[in-house]
């Protein structure tokens, strides 16, 4: 089993985003059963809330649905992933605050697997909902052919048992 954890700064937009669009991504596949997939804040500031209704509503908009309960990442989840995605440089170093500098190595900003690595622009202050989509979706899905690439072995395992 893959584990993969989405962090963003709430876990209200852009990680609860990321992590719909690529269980989606996985089950198209027929990947479902080699992952497991969640996503976690840097931040308590959303703790128990749901998916942020304009984040909720351009998923939807994208034929993607789900729900999502806002929790704070710790340092457990860290070492319980196999690849904690984050969506900023800002996130980045909270997560590497919250482990003390360790598991670097499973640590990447979602949009650094793409041919234009970029920070997902929090749309909690854009506003812009489709841009955080369509980063997020090119993120989600180079991701993917990394993962399937450095797994393939586990990943072909798994669907033969
Ligand atoms: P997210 O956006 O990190 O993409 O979930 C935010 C949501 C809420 C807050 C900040 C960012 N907030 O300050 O409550």
């Amino acid at each position: 089993m893959i584990s993969v954890n989405f962090v963003c700064l709430g876990n209200i937009c852009r990680s609860p985003m990321a992590e719909l669009i690529f269980k989606k991504l996985v089950e198209e596949r027929g990947l479902s059963g080699s992952f497991e997939i969640t996503s976690r804040g840097t931040s308590d500031y959303e703790e128990g809330n749901g998916i942020y209704p304009s984040a909720k509503k351009t998923l939807e908009k994208h034929g993607i649905s789900g729900t999502h309960v806002s929790r704070q990442l710790t340092k457990k989840d860290v070492i319980n992933s196999d690849y904690v995605l984050v969506m900023d440089s800002s996130n980045l170093m909270d997560v590497l605050r919250l482990t003390g500098g360790e598991y670097g190595e499973k640590i990447f900003k979602l949009c650094s697997f793409t041919s234009k690595p970029r920070d997902v622009a929090d749309p909690w202050y854009t506003r812009d909902f489709e841009k955080a989509y369509s980063d997020i979706t090119d993120g989600c899905a180079c991701f993917l052919e990394r993962v399937l690439n450095e797994r393939a072995e586990e990943i072909a395992y798994d669907k033969r048992h």
